[in-house]
């Protein structure tokens, strides 16, 4: 056990984050707190100084372990920032935010040799622990800097592997074709369809059962819709086009046949689908997908759909609660090409309770037998409301270890690009195996819009329904506000009013 004492800064969150990296056992002393550093077993402390003029910031920290009163560690890193020529020199608050990167930073960097050293664990992203970390190179080349000079950055300040530092520059590469010129008036928009025929025992997302609440499908489309009709009648109508637009979940399909068509014929009524250059559905459980629904897409102009497999090995499916099977798989695979789907996107999770790299090889051969447009591969994360969270005990045996993980992905890696597949977006989610990433892979010319959009927020999300976040981007403040509708399916259906006043008030107040 470490315990931790922070002196000129509170950054307990940022500490604890990463911390996590490592091992979970530390806690923090309070400064107030009487204790002894000499009869204390591994006291980290960590000390913060900033000194900030008009011209530049300067921050530094020092790390100390101290053991039975012996230093067994001492390590410290300063940073400068020149603030001259700079043209937001006198926005306070975007100083403000350099200051706090900064400050992570280096307070993160002085204790990194420690933890490393004792933990002997590699971390290929260094002390890089936020999720979005192409979003990081978009900043760092819209202040003027080229890709040589950002790779030299990236590994002085953040310590990053090489490998992870090419997997993001040449996301970053490939996603600045589509998401620049930046352009307020182009949206993403995302409408939310929280039901799926059961819950698979890894997620977190809305999801209400079939059983429980199916019934309530028809008064939440017109729900929906009368959350957009409001929305768009009153902020978006002529002001905003709209860029791309994604149905998600939850499962779309478990939607019947004329419920899909009811939804898509209202959304066709309010919104002006002249310039959406991309229509996805996330299909998703193949257990909910037939020809009748596949035609509803079709004869809507849908033009991408995700048919998820998460594995396709039979034992792991029944044991993560998809009830669907392989075969289900590649029949409804099959059914969408014959039927014109000439864009679809597969989603496989690494780590699946009892799933090694074997496996994970055997689930790639046969996806790529399928030969989809897009293969979405995320490493398993433990979200705590999960059934695997809750009842960790009995999956905790079936987990996977670091360095399998980093071999699946490794698999996946090589296998993909053998076959034509690029990484075209990523991101990073907290409580993930071993810390890793989820990587979508596109075959060219099929990178999926709305997916770069979400990830790098430069672009305006409109998001409706239950559990949906819409983020509002104001580019020239370089900031990003959330609006989230409530997670609750019956009190979405009661306070839907709530939800377009929420946005209507966002975007007033910035004067719109
Ligand atoms: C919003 S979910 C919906 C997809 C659709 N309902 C389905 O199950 O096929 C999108 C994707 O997130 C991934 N996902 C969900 N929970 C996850 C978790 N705990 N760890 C890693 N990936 C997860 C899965 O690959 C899933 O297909
Ligand atoms: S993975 Fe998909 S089908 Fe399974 S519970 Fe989550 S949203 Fe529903």
């Amino acid at each position: 056990m470490i315990k931790i004492l922070l002196q000129g800064h509170d950054y307990k969150y940022e500490i604890a984050e990463f911390l996590k990296l490592f091992t979970s056992e530390f806690s923090f002393i309070d400064g107030s707190e009487d204790f002894d550093v000499i009869n204390q077993v591994d006291i980290l402390m960590s000390q913060l100084y900033i000194g900030k003029t008009d011209q530049k910031i300067r921050v530094s920290a020092t790390s100390q372990v101290i053991s039975d009163g012996e230093i067994l560690f001492n390590n410290s890193i300063e940073e400068e920032y020149l603030l001259e020529e700079k043209k937001f020199a006198k926005n306070n608050k975007k100083i403000d935010n350099i200051v706090k990167t900064m400050s992570k930073r280096v307070i993160q960097k002085s204790m990194y040799p420690y933890f490393v050293d004792k933990y002997k664990i590699d971390l290929p992203w260094g002390i890089l622990t936020g999720i979005r970390p192409v979003k990081k190179i978009h900043s760092l080349l819209d202040e003027g800097m080229d890709y040589e000079e950002i790779g030299k950055f990236m590994i002085d300040k953040y310590l990053i592997s090489e490998e992870k530092l090419e997997l993001i520059l040449n996301i970053a590469k490939r996603e600045r074709k589509f998401i620049y010129p930046l352009s307020e008036n182009k949206i993403s928009m995302y409408v939310s369809i929280p039901f799926c025929p059961s819950r698979c025992v890894y997620c977190s997302f809305p999801s209400n059962t079939l059983s429980e609440f199916g019934d309530v499908r028809d008064k939440y489309i017109e729900k929906l819709l009368w959350e957009i009709e409001g929305t768009h009648r009153q902020i978006m109508e002529g002001k905003k086009e709209i860029e791309t637009l994604y149905i998600g979940g939850g499962t779309p399909t478990s939607l019947e046949a004329k419920q899909l068509d009811r939804l898509m014929s209202g959304l066709k009524n309010i919104l002006d689908f002249t310039n959406i250059k991309e229509f996805t559905v996330e299909a998703g459980r193949p257990d909910t997908i037939d020809e009748e629904k596949l035609l509803v897409l079709k004869n809507h102009k849908v033009s991408r759909i995700s048919i998820n497999p998460q594995s396709m090995n039979e034992d792991t499916l029944l044991k993560i609660g998809r009830k669907h099977s392989v075969d289900d798989i590649k029949s409804v695979f099959k059914l969408a090409r014959k039927m014109g789907f000439d864009n679809i996107n597969m989603d496989l999770i690494l780590g699946l309770p009892g799933e090694d790299p074997n496996m994970v090889k055997n689930t790639i051969k046969e996806i790529l037998e399928l030969n989809p447009e897009n293969i979405t591969v995320h490493t398993l994360a433990l979200k705590r409301t999960s059934e695997i969270s809750m009842n960790i005990e009995k999956y905790r045996e079936g987990f996977t270890d670091y360095n399998n993980m980093v071999d699946m992905i490794s698999i996946c890696k090589e296998e993909l690009s053998k076959n034509g597949y690029n990484p075209y977006y990523m991101y990073r989610q907290k409580h993930m195996l071993g810390n890793l990433e989820n990587i979508g892979y596109s075959k060219k010319g099929f990178e999926c819009l709305y997916n770069m959009q979400i990830m790098e927020e430069r672009q305006t999300n409109m998001a409706f329904g239950a559990g949906a976040v819409s983020k509002f981007v104001y580019l020239d403040e370089d900031r990003l506000e959330r609006v989230d509708d409530v997670k609750n399916l019956e009190i979405y259906l009661e306070r839907v009013d709530d939800m377009i006043n929420k946005k209507i008030r966002e975007v007033r107040k910035n004067g719109d």
